[in-house]
């Protein structure tokens, strides 16, 4: 069994996927829902207990309004299709980002899912839709001034864990692995602050040909790591070592 408590995945190339076979970068995102579901189950079959998965980002608004409306519309599918899985399952869905961006419809169904799902403890799966890490740490820093301004907090109790609470993760174990496919090699604004001691494991792979296989060699390849926090190898070896 992994130690990875917390695992995050960069679900990138979607688009480029279904560009390089001539077809429409939606059939790309269908796709890619499907290995969702697939991924989801591996994880939780593996014993991971927290999982965030990047779906939508702020800056995703952006691109064109058909492709927009098709991911939102595909994000309904899954949760709708998902919900009874979730719940035989015992996986928590919590969604993460700026609610008050999304279509009523969307919003209506994920407040529906997390509702029925909110007493589960096999797993948490966190969905971020129209997420962005700053934005996020901009929305959490105003809540805590407000409460500075009503008396309810002092310079002293601001410390790392309220912070960390006070983010759209929550109170959840850092991020251990953080996977990103398609071959990029950046966090486009993904959990700044929640995966900032991660292990970052690149995966060349299109996020549609993801396999299970592929997931279980992050796996590997992060067990195999050692993880330092600042110390020497040496340090640690010492501390491991039976006594
Ligand atoms: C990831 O795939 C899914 C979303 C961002 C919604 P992309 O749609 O970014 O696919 P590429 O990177 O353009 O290939
Ligand atoms: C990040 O992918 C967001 C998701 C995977 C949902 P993008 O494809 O939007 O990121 P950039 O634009 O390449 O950085
Ligand atoms: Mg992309």
């Amino acid at each position: 069994m992994t130690s990875i408590k917390h695992l995050a995945v960069i679900m990138d190339g979607n688009g480029r996927w279904a560009e390089s076979k001539g077809l429409p970068r939606t059939v790309g995102h269908e796709r890619g829902a499907e290995v969702v579901r697939d991924v989801t189950r591996a994880v939780r079959q593996r014993g991971i207990t927290h999982l965030t998965l990047f779906a939508f980002s702020s800056l995703n608004w952006g691109r064109p309004s058909s492709e927009v409306q098709a991911l939102m519309d595909l994000l309904c599918h899954f949760l709708e299709s998902q919900e009874i899985e979730m719940i035989a399952e015992g996986i928590r869905l919590k969604g993460i980002g700026e609610r008050a961006m999304l279509p009523a419809n969307v919003l209506q169904l994920l407040e529906r899912v997390e509702r029925n799902t909110m007493h589960n403890e096999a797993m948490i799966l966190n969905l971020a839709i129209s997420y962005d890490g700053r934005r996020d740490l901009v929305r959490a820093t105003k809540q805590l001034v407000s409460l500075a301004c009503q008396g309810q907090l002092l310079p002293a109790d601001v410390r790392e864990e309220l912070i960390m609470t006070e983010l759209s993760t929550g109170a959840l174990p850092d991020v251990d692995l953080l996977i990103r496919t398609s071959g990029e090699r950046r966090l486009s604004g993904f959990l700044p602050v929640e995966a900032c001691y991660a292990e970052l494991v690149f995966i060349e792979k299109m996020w549609p040909e993801f396999t299970t296989d592929d997931l279980d060699e992050a796996i590997d390849e992060f067990d195999h790591r050692q993880r330092r926090f600042g110390l020497t190898g040496h340090q640690l070896e010492v501390s491991m070592s039976p006594t």
